[in-house]
């Protein structure tokens, strides 16, 4: 049609009009926050690549959560650091009910009840002296099924420990059914199983590693997809789901927009994208140079994720933007 037959700034002109017709929302129980408690420390302690988180003592970690809840986010993410003496080749510190992750999830369990939902991260790296995701066999590979036999005894004690959710990320091959069957078992019909679907092997993973203080030295490329592999993320998120998943999580978020908008379009279950800890150190180092304005880019990426597909954002920026919404 010639000009001037249709003017999309008349649905620009007021604040009021804008909102109106505004396709995405963001809303705070969109938002989970991703948070770290670990073993042995008497104060919170900064984590250097990314200013404002910390990995939280028992305590502090209440109180954050609490917070958290407070602000109206829609859950809570947990990963455990154990003291360094305690970590050894099998992630036993991971399984231990008294382990840091599992008292942390009761004293959670026990402050909130039901007001939030309380998620774990369902993974070994955190707890082994090597680093990596899973049990590493005797020619040093990251052996699949006897990876997934500790997965479930993880993710039966994050359970009984209070855990809503938890979430396997080792990205091991049937890691999903193997959890499923093993909480059915146990007679855990109702803790959901939350799917890394398709995480890829991403260097945005950088300061997470000096948030969990990871012992890993090189990468994760046997487990974790290669970045230029989109239709392998959905062939991934297809046996997730077959495999009993309640909700799917693609990750990092913003390197991989098209793979949420993939997934979301194939998905039955809910969506989750996680902003790692590279996009919040990246957005938060230019931000504290001035280049960037903070606030504005924040919520320009989140709403990014949720029109890509995404029904469910974990951001570390969870409980900041659900003041900011409300
Ligand atoms: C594995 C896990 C990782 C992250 C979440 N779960 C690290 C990895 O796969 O190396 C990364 C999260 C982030 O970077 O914010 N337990």
């Amino acid at each position: 049609m010639p000009f001037p037959g249709h003017r999309p700034r008349r649905l620009r002109t007021t604040p009021a009009m804008r909102r109106l017709v505004a396709e995405t929302s963001l809303e705070p129980r969109h938002l989970v926050l991703p948070m770290f408690v670990a073993d042995g420390i008497a104060e919170p302690r900064e984590i250097g690549s990314m200013p404002g988180v910390v990995q939280h003592t028992r305590d502090s970690l209440r109180r954050a959560a609490d917070d958290a809840v407070r602000a109206g986010v829609g859950g809570l993410m947990l990963f455990g650091i154990p003291r360094e003496d305690d970590k050894d080749p099998l992630g036993s510190a991971g399984v231990d009910p008294d382990g840091i992750l599992n008292v942390a999830l009761r004293d959670l369990a026990a402050d909130l009840g039901d007001a939030t939902v309380l998620m774990a991260d369902t993974c070994l790296d955190e707890f082994t002296d090597h680093g990596h995701c899973g049990i590493v066999d005797a020619d040093g590979r990251v052996d699949n099924d006897a990876t997934n036999h500790r997965y479930v005894e993880l993710a039966v004690a994050q359970a009984n420990a209070g855990a809503h959710v938890v979430s396997p990320s080792g990205m091991m091959d049937g890691q999903v059914a193997a959890i499923r069957n093993g909480l059915d078992a146990e007679g855990l019909t109702d803790t959901a199983v939350l799917a890394y679907a398709a995480k890829f092997a991403s260097g945005f993973y950088g300061p997470f590693r000096e948030a969990v203080a990871s012992s890993l030295q090189g990468d994760r490329r046997t487990y974790q997809q290669n970045p230029g592999n989109a239709r392998e993320a959905i062939h991934e998120v297809d046996l997730d789901v077959d495999e009993g998943a309640d909700i799917i999580m693609v990750k990092p978020a913003m390197a991989y927009l098209d793979v949420l908008r993939a997934a979301a379009d194939v998905s039955p279950v809910p969506v989750a994208a996680y902003q790692v800890s590279g996009e919040y150190s990246m957005i938060s180092a230019a931000a504290a140079h001035g280049w960037i304005d903070l606030k504005t880019v924040v919520l320009e990426t989140l709403t990014g994720i949720r029109r890509a597909g995404g029904d469910i954002v974990l951001t570390y920026w969870a409980v900041d933007v659900a003041r900011w919404l409300s």
